[in-house]
């Protein structure tokens, strides 16, 4: 495993939509491996594929620290309530902002196995995936934030 590099607001490959995987490969599986210390060594709480560098669409999520979840072609199939709270990002270090999101998703997705499987959650994690899949769209949180980005020490992030 190694850490890699996580990819900086203004740089173009945040901005891109990524592509559906199609099949697991060892490259694949490193990739993953590498996004988990990469996440955890960073304190986030979530990382997208494109935040370091590769257009596909996985995403790592862990809210506590010992539950990690490995989502492929994730896609939200049910969502409901609504909750506002500060949100950051490993790609905008530095910077939160209060973003609203759904208070429940439910996500249908491939696990690293290719494996059909779902995933739901409230509060963190709810806001947590919603952040994640965004970035496989090549969104930031910070074209939805209401009011001013604010400055926050090293805190959680995703
Ligand atoms: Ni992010």
């Amino acid at each position: 495993m190694a850490l890699r590099y996580i990819r900086q607001i203004g740089e173009e490959v945040l901005t891109r939509k990524c592509r559906e995987v199609t099949e697991m490969t060892p490259r694949i599986r490193e990739l993953i491996e590498d996004m988990l210390e990469t996440m955890y060594e960073a304190n986030g709480v979530g990382l997208a594929a494109p935040q370091v560098g590769v257009l596909k669409r996985i995403v790592v999520i862990d809210v506590t620290g010992e539950d990690p979840h490995i989502l492929i072609n994730p896609r939200i199939v049910e969502q409901s309530g609504e909750q506002t709270g500060q949100e950051g990002c490993l790609s905008v270090p530095g910077k939160s902002g209060q973003v609203t999101r759904p208070n429940y998703v439910k996500v249908a997705a491939l696990d690293a196995d290719m494996r059909e499987c779902e995933l739901e959650g409230t509060e963190l994690l709810a806001r947590a995936i919603c952040h994640e899949l965004d970035h496989l769209e090549g969104q930031l949180y910070v074209d939805k934030v209401e009011g001013p980005l604010q400055d926050v020490n090293n805190e959680e992030a995703d």
